[in-house]
């Protein structure tokens, strides 16, 4: 592959779940729902982007709302579903009224999330290559600036690319054609790294080389197109580039 011959010459990461700890909040929901703290940050998680795929594919973009927002919403579902249960029928005031200060505090650490423990290490090395960097993310762009600062990556990072202008969700080809805008490069010619293997399988559908950093140990998408490389962290970034 041509890819494979010449390094790329930026590299572009997904900032939710690569650099950003998603599921560093299940600590705070387990103290705020005891026994419930790890499934509720998957499901928060997954009903997340199940809403981001809902208002890019439904009525060309009519029902697009912020990340944030999107957020908050797939909060409110999981502790409805997992705390409140279905048996029990609540008016949303009343939900509100009990759970309002619990969703504060959860979307308030979501500003906060842990990186992962090598990520900074990596930004610095990859600033030391004189490499071109940034985040192409779903998040809007308070959320994002919100937790590059927070994790220290202040002055890392060349980019930070949300695809809020453009009102739709990766994997819309528009939110991926964002990066090349952005570094005036083709999308072979950047690395992007996510550790969604639906995200990593978008990107390279799109056309970029990728790399799906696996810290989970999990199987990659069955739909045939596989990421150019496959790691267990992001500590593989550097190596495309020598
Ligand atoms: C992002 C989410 C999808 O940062 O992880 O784009």
């Amino acid at each position: 592959m041509e890819s494979s011959r010449n390094p790329p010459r930026a590299v572009l990461f997904d900032a939710y779940g690569t650099l950003f700890d998603v599921y560093s909040v299940a600590q705070l929901a387990e103290e705020l729902f005891p026994g419930q703290g790890q499934a509720l940050s998957v499901l928060w998680r997954d009903k997340q982007i199940e809403y981001t795929r809902l208002v890019t594919t439904s009525n060309h973009g009519a029902h697009y709302q912020p990340f944030s927002v999107l957020t908050r919403a797939a909060l409110v579902y999981a502790i409805k579903k997992l705390v409140v249960g279905t048996g029990e029928t609540l008016t949303q005031d009343a939900f509100l009224l009990e759970h309002e200060p619990a969703i504060e505090m959860l979307l308030a650490q979501y500003q906060h999330l842990d990186a992962f423990p090598e990520n900074l290490a990596v930004l610095q090395q990859i600033k030391a290559q004189g490499i071109p960097a940034g985040i192409l993310s779903n998040g809007d762009a308070a959320m994002l600036h919100a937790a590059v600062h927070s994790a220290g990556f202040d002055g890392l990072l060349d980019h930070v690319i949300s695809v809020d202008p453009i009102r739709k969700f990766k994997t819309h080809p528009e939110a991926y054609a964002l990066g090349e805008q952005a570094t005036g490069l083709a999308a072979r010619d950047i690395l992007f790294v996510s550790c969604n293997a639906w995200d990593a399988l978008g990107a390279t559908w799109y056309g970029y080389t990728t790399l799906w950093v696996n810290r989970y140990h999990l199987p990659f998408e069955e739909l045939g197109a596989q990421p150019a490389r496959t790691s267990g962290d992001l500590r593989a970034v550097p190596e495309f580039f020598f």
